[in-house]
């Protein structure tokens, strides 16, 4: 049995000058969670929104907020972030020590559940799914990147949803079952392509925040998506 698909818009796309209106507005248009993308410009080639207005988001709003940490140094920044109380916290792989991985990716799912939140791992699009064999069994939520972080509104990378295919594997043979998350180019033409390989919550920046009806276009990208999930489950 599955779960609806859980549309998570992210403020990136976001107009900044209005953003307290913007979030009632994402609240009144049926969002499930508000994705929050930071950004700091060494992991990615770009900077973006970072503490203080995380602390004012939480401060707005009781959608669960989900962090999205394109930073280089993860566990040494976590603590400023778990103090604003977000409900997920995913961190790339590719940020971990290189030789500690494993330790480290300990140290930061720790802290993440001592804070009371829940801890993802998130994958760039070229990164082998592979990776996660060791430390699959310690994240709430793995993030399948299906755009290079760094900015909003690029288009989808096709080979993503096979990307999907083989997390939901991997968690099926372990015995896991970890929310699976994609992030980048989500709209309703690409939520089914990835829905339908497993993918449980959707980020959709520009495909709803430069929407001219944004509950139209959540309840779109939900409904197509948990019509592929079903018709897959049905097979
Ligand atoms: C990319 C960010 C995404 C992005 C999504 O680095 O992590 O969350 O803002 O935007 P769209 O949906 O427009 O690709
Ligand atoms: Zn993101």
């Amino acid at each position: 049995m599955f779960n609806k698909t859980i549309v998570s818009p992210s403020i990136l796309s976001a107009d900044f000058m209005t953003l307290g209106a913007e979030i009632s507005a994402l609240e009144e248009s049926g969002a499930d969670w508000i994705h929050f993308d930071v950004m700091d410009g060494h992991f990615v080639p770009n900077l973006s929104i970072g503490v203080p207005v995380l602390k004012q988001l939480r401060a707005a709003t009781k959608l669960p907020i989900d962090v999205h940490l394109m930073i280089s140094n993860p566990l040494e920044e976590l603590p400023w972030f778990l103090d604003c109380s977000p409900d997920f916290v995913t961190v790339h792989y590719e940020a971990l020590g290189e030789k500690q991985e494993i330790d480290e990716a300990l140290e930061i799912v720790d802290a993440i559940h001592a804070a009371g939140a829940k801890a993802g791992v998130a994958l760039k699009p070229d990164t082998p799914t592979g990776v996660l064999d060791e430390s699959l069994k310690l994240w709430d939520m793995i993030l399948v990147m299906s755009v290079f972080p760094g900015f909003s509104g690029q288009s989808y990378i096709p080979e993503s949803a096979e990307r999907v295919r083989e997390v939901a594997e991997a968690a099926r043979i372990a015995g896991l079952n970890p929310l699976i998350q994609v992030d980048g180019g989500i709209g309703p033409d690409t939520a089914p392509l990835v829905a339908a390989f497993g993918a449980d919550v959707l980020v959709a920046g520009n495909a709803v925040l430069k929407a001219e009806n944004y509950a139209q276009a959540i309840s779109e990208i939900r409904e197509r998506a948990d019509n592929a999930h079903s018709s897959k489950e049905a097979c």
